[in-house]
């Protein structure tokens, strides 16, 4: 129930409209009652048993006088023009009057459909927030299938079951109250006959709600899984087909499929329980109260055969108002689950914060210090259990170029990671001029980098967009400039539109040495404060590489540059060069004290230099 509240809280946002719907929902309520109250003049027409109300009632604003007033007119036509048209003088009253509760109902649902899409529009619009701002650490605990999953599939549940329930909430529980009133008005003992059976009702739909419930988590479980599976399936063809594992990748598939089938089977008919329950329940309590109303009416007191008749018509419209809320309860049910796994992604509470006082930043003045680093992955206890930095101190001077090598999977990309603050170090700190990265403003913080990563990434846009990536107004002159001195402006100029290209998916359409270059031209087009660049070249032939660095080079001059390389050709000139094994920083100085030092740079050198010559 928690997570159902939680969701109110989406729909309170809207408190003008949720007034108007109430409001329009008891004005529905009260004038349906209205028009079925006209059954009883007009049985009393048919057997001739009007009440005469011969002079106009004194005027009150009360129901009771609006029933005099009614009579008093229906007294009129009967003397003037018989009791024919005394029908059709209720036939008007009741046609007008449903019309106007019709005209209500309409208009609570008019005042409902804001809150319908809206809601959703802000559960999404959260989402997506939160997957931008969620560390990235965060992804690697869950599966993007599943993710994308709960932005689509959850979402979807979520209409179709909590928000599609709004409807019947807004309205039916009132039906029900006001037609439970005019019942108390007509006869009360028959109206606590039907309340008798209330608490079996209220068990029995909570039982069944909690089955539901149950299932439905593990159908979007499920479903999760299998688009996660559809995720891989698509990224992974050239593999799975080469090799020939076509069989059974959809072997996979189709077990979770089978599961998923399983389960929605089950909630399908544990969900279709609800109408014959409620229905049963109610014909039983109908035989109840047509056994003790007619023992009432036949004692000739309390109760004359007009009253029991609206009753039972009151009683029987309000039937199908107790059934839509037991049913919606059950979707409800079903819709909870994929509200929770919504809730836990709003939730995820390792998101790097921001300092409650952030401090601006817009330049480095002299350096970025690694303090004792320690960096792990998962949550750790203490930097001993910490298995990717271990004890990192180091001092990347302003206008420096420092260069990151080491074996794969040592941890380089690790620590350039750690700079923008996309994890958070597990132990120890990141000060630039002496200040913890973590009291700055994080925008600040982010805007001082150019940052090309190791896999790139660019997105379904046009080249022009791919490279100006969300920065405006910049001149066409300036992205070209970018791009040349990326050694990009040749490839695309020969695409078909040039720098106005579509991409396609996750530039999938380009080689990855195009892509790198492209991205290279975004790092460069904002003119950072401090490059990053993480395997910038890495899938570049040689020539082109060394094209590249040499125009790099130029710009990392007045830069601070920090690049991590496989290619140490490409890093000779850096100021520092520090040799990253096992998470610690094992050698460090320039390439020619290291070579001097004839140790694990020295080795990995000659290695490299035996391969390329
Ligand atoms: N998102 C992640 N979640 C968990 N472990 C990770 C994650 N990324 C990297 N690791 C682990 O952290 C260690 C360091 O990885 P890192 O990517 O920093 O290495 P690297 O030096 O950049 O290697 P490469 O040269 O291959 O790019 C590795 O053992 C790797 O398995
Ligand atoms: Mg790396």
């Amino acid at each position: 129930m928690k997570l159902f509240f939680r969701l109110l809280k989406y729909v309170f946002n809207y408190k003008r409209h949720i007034i108007l719907i109430v409001l329009c929902n008891i004005l529905y309520s009260v004038f349906s009652v209205f028009s079925l109250a006209l059954i009883v003049p007009f049985l009393s027409v048919i057997f001739g048993i009007t009440p005469a109300v011969h002079s106009a009632p004194t005027t009150s604003f009360s129901v009771d006088s609006m029933i005099q007033w009614f009579y008093y007119y229906m007294d009129v036509v009967i003397n003037k023009f018989g009791s024919v048209y005394a029908l059709v003088y209720i036939a008007i009253v009741m046609i007008v009057m449903t019309f106007i509760y019709n005209l209500f109902r309409y208009l609570g649902q008019f005042f409902l459909a804001p809150i319908r899409a809206g809601v959703l529009n802000n559960i999404r619009k959260d989402i997506y927030r939160a997957f931008t701002i969620l560390p990235l650490s965060f992804y690697s605990r869950y599966k993007k299938g599943d993710l994308l999953n709960r932005m689509g599939s959850d979402v979807q549940e979520v209409e179709w079951s909590i928000i599609s329930s709004l409807q019947t909430f807004a309205r039916d529980p009132l039906l029900i109250l006001v037609y439970l009133i005019a019942l108390f008005k007509i006869n009360y003992q028959l109206t606590l006959i039907t309340l008798v059976l209330l608490p079996f009702l209220g068990y029995l739909t909570t039982i069944i709600g909690r089955a539901i419930q149950k299932n439905s988590k593990s159908a979007q479980k499920l479903l999760g899984k299998l688009s996660s599976l559809y995720d891989e399936a698509i990224g992974g063809l050239k593999i799975i087909k080469g090799y020939n594992a076509i069989d059974y990748a959809n072997r996979k598939f189709q077990q979770t499929s089978k599961e998923h089938y399983k389960i929605n089977t089950k909630i399908f008919r544990i969900n279709e329980l609800g109408g014959p329950l409620i229905e049963t329940l109610s014909i039983i309590t109908m035989v109840f109260v047509l056994m003790i109303g007619t023992s009432l009416i036949s004692k000739g007191e309390q109760l004359n055969g007009t009253h029991f008749v609206l009753f039972i018509v009151v009683f029987a419209r309000m039937i199908p108002s107790a059934k839509k809320i037991v049913t919606v309860i059950y979707t409800l049910k079903k819709g909870l689950p994929s509200a929770q796994r919504i809730f836990e992604i709003l939730d995820a509470d390792e998101v790097i914060v921001e300092d409650p006082n952030p401090i601006a930043i817009s330049e480095i003045k002299n350096e970025i210090v690694f303090k004792d680093l320690y960096f792990d992955y998962t949550p750790v206890a203490s930097p001993q259990d910490c298995k990717v930095l271990k004890g990192i101190n180091l001092r990347i001077k302003k206008g420096q170029t420092i260069a990151l090598v080491g074996a794969s999977g040592s941890g380089k990309s690790t620590i350039v990671d750690l700079i923008p603050r996309f994890y958070d170090p597990s132990f120890g700190s990141i000060e630039i001029d002496g200040i913890d990265i973590r009291k700055l403003k994080i925008m600040d913080l982010r805007a001082l980098f150019g940052i090309v990563t190791q896999d790139v990434t660019l997105f379904n846009d046009t080249v022009f967009n791919n490279i100006t990536f969300g920065k405006k107004d910049i001149p066409r002159e300036k992205v070209i400039q970018a791009a040349k001195m990326a050694h990009a402006d040749s490839f695309i100029m020969q695409m078909e539109h040039g720098y106005d290209t579509l991409i396609g998916d996750r530039g999938m359409n380009l080689s990855g040495g195009e892509r790198q270059r492209i991205s290279i031209a975004r790092a460069l087009l904002i003119d950072p404060e401090v490059y990053i660049f993480d395997e910038a070249t890495s899938a570049l032939d040689n020539e082109s590489e060394a094209i590249i660095q040499s125009a790099i080079n130029e710009i990392f001059q007045e830069k601070t540059a920090i690049i991590v390389a496989h290619r140490l050709t490409t890093i000779q000139n850096a100021d520092q060069i520090l040799f990253i094994e096992e998470g610690n920083v094992s050698e460090s100085g320039t390439h020619q004290e290291l070579l001097e030092l004839k140790g694990k740079y020295y080795q990995y050198y000659a290695h490299q230099n035996l391969f390329h010559s």
